[in-house]
């Protein structure tokens, strides 16, 4: 069964509402999910995950510092999370304050460490992943759960 990890920061909430969703989506395409809080989470648990999937705040238009901080830890296990599929999501306040420089901090980052990233073609929400104003939506949430389901799925394919 594919394994997905779900890694959030979140100070008021908002990130922490769609890591639910984006949860529930995996779990709804068969995988076994774990969602951890951002301070909680072990580079053994990354390494034995098949799928990542990270949100943040937006803060001035990037992952937040403690998000950043996994990252830079990570760089302990460089090449060890190759193949390994992974997608973004994000809050911010408002709809110009750099979500997707935000979502794209955190792609970035992962494509550093060879990983394979799911976009979305505007079924459900952003391009570049899940993307909520302020309190998510349900349309918020539909593309939480709906980025979810797409890296269960790749990762399920992955596995062969
Ligand atoms: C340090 C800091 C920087 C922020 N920078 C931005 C920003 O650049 N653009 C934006 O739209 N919102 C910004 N915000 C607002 C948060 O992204 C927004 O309130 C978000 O919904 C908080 O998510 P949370 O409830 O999961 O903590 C910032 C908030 C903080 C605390």
């Amino acid at each position: 069964m594919a394994k997905v990890l779900v890694i959030y920061h979140s100070r008021t909430g908002n990130t922490a509402k769609m890591a639910e969703a984006v949860a529930a989506g995996a779990k709804s395409a068969g995988a076994e999910v774990s969602i951890k809080r951002i301070g909680n989470v072990s580079l053994d648990e990354l390494k034995n995950a098949d799928g990542i999937i990270i949100g943040s705040p937006t803060y001035y238009g990037q992952m937040a510092a403690e998000i950043k901080l996994l990252f830079d830890t990570s760089s302990d296990i460089r090449g060890q999370l190759e193949n390994k599929v992974g997608a973004a999501f994000t809050s911010s306040a408002s709809i110009e304050g750099g979500s997707q420089t935000t979502l794209i901090s955190i792609i970035q980052a992962m494509l550093i460490h060879a990983m394979i990233i799911v976009g979305d073609p505007m079924e459900a929400g952003g391009h570049y992943g899940a993307i909520a104003v302020g309190e998510p939506t349900e349309r918020s949430l539909k593309a939480c759960r709906l980025l979810g389901l797409r890296v269960a799925n790749l990762a399920k394919k992955l596995e062969g």
